[in-house]
C-alpha cells in the first residue's frame, strides 16, 4: 500500500510540513485498512480562493477552513475500507486510485492553531486527516458518524505521531496564563492549561477578590472555559507557580473529579515540574462518575 498526497501550495511553505502531511495520509489509509496504493490532491490557499471555490461548487459563498471533493462516492455506513472491489476498479494508469482534491486555507489553519493552542503544522495534519476521511466517506451529519469520524482522525493522527499537545507544550501554555494572574493579595500567581479530548487547550489564572473567598483559582478558570463552551472531555492539565508546586487545592480537585476523575495532573514551578493522576489526589472520590450520585432520581 502507498497513500500520497500530491501537494500544491499557492505561496507560502511551512518547513517541514509536506513531511509530516505525507506521513498523515500514509496513517489516514493505514487506519482505514486499504491495502491497494491511493492518492489525493491537496491544495493550500488563500480564503479568497477558497470562498470561490465554495460558492462555485457548492453555492456558499464564504470562505472555510477546508472543502474535500470526492472522486469515489463511498457513506458513512459503507466507508472506503469497506470496498476494496471499488477501489480496484477505480486504478488509474498509474496503478493507484485517486480518492478527490483537498483544499485547504492557510490564514484559517493557522487562526485556528492560535484558537487552539497548538501549532499551525499539528493543524494542517488535522484538516488533511479530516479531509481524507470525508474522501474515503466518513461525514459528521449526526453524532455517531461524527463520533466515528473524531476516533479514525485522532487514531491517524496519534499513530503520526502528531495527535497530542506534548507537555511542554502544556506547561508553555500554562505559564503564559500565568502571566494574567489577578493576585494583588496573596501575590501567588498560578497558571493553568487544561487538554481536552479532542485535543483542544483552555487556559485559566487565578483571580483574587477583595472578599477573599470571591478568588477563583487557576484550574477552576480553565474547567469553567470549556466546560462553558461545550467542551467536558479532558486528558489533562498543567498547573504553574513561580516558586512552590501547585498542586490543585481540595476544591479543584472536586470540580475536576466531577468531568474528568481519570485526568493527569501536572505541576511545575521554578524549573520542577511532577505529576499525578485525579484518583491519588482524591481517593474515594464523589462524582457523576463514581456512581455516587446514582441514587439521584430515584424514589
Ligand atoms: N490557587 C490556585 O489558583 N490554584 C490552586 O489550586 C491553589 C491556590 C490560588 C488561589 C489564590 O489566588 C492563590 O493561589 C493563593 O491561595
Amino acid at each position: 500500500m502507498k497513500a500520497k498526497i500530491e501537494l500544491e501550495w499557492d505561496d507560502e511553505v511551512i518547513p517541514g510540513a509536506e513531511e509530516d502531511l505525507q506521513r498523515i495520509a500514509i496513517e489516514c489509509v493505514k487506519a482505514e485498512g486499504i491495502k491497494s496504493s491511493v492518492y489525493a490532491q491537496l491544495r493550500i490557499t488563500d480564503d479568497e480562493s477558497i470562498r470561490a471555490i465554495n460558492r462555485d461548487y457548492r453555492m456558499i459563498d464564504r470562505a472555510t477552513d477546508v472543502l474535500s471533493f470526492p472522486a469515489i462516492s463511498c457513506t458513512p455506513e459503507k466507508t472506503l475500507g469497506q470496498c476494496p472491489k471499488k477501489l480496484l476498479r477505480e486504478r488509474d494508469e498509474t496503478g493507484a486510485c485517486f480518492l478527490g482534491d483537498i483544499i485547504i486555507s492557510l490564514p484559517r489553519a493557522r487562526e485556528q492553531a492560535q484558537e487552539y493552542g497548538h501549532s499551525l503544522k499539528r493543524e494542517m495534519a488535522y484538516l488533511t486527516a479530516h479531509a481524507l476521511f470525508h474522501l474515503m466517506g466518513y461525514d459528521h451529519m449526526n453524532e455517531q458518524d461524527k463520533e466515528r469520524m473524531r476516533a479514525m482522525e485522532e487514531k491517524a493522527l496519534g499513530m503520526a505521531g502528531i495527535a497530542r499537545v506534548t507537555d511542554d507544550e502544556l506547561i508553555a501554555l500554562a505559564e503564559k496564563a500565568m502571566q494574567f494572574s489577578y493576585s494583588p493579595y496573596s501575590h501567588f500567581k498560578v497558571g493553568a492549561a487544561l487538554l481536552s479530548k479532542d485535543g483542544r487547550v483552555f487556559t485559566g489564572c487565578n483571580i483574587e477578590n477583595g472578599s477573599y473567598g470571591a478568588t477563583n483559582c487557576a484550574e477552576r478558570t480553565a474547567l469553567f472555559k470549556a466546560v462553558s463552551e461545550g467542551v467536558t472531555e479532558f486528558t489533562a492539565i498543567a498547573i504553574t507557580a513561580e516558586k512552590s508546586a501547585p498542586w490543585p487545592c481540595g476544591i479543584c480537585r472536586q470540580a475536576l473529579n466531577e468531568f474528568a476523575p481519570d485526568i493527569r495532573v501536572i505541576v511545575s514551578w521554578d524549573g520542577n515540574r511532577d505529576e499525578a493522576m485525579l484518583p491519588d489526589l482524591l481517593p474515594h472520590g464523589f462524582g457523576p462518575k463514581q456512581g455516587t450520585l446514582d441514587f439521584l432520581g430515584k424514589e
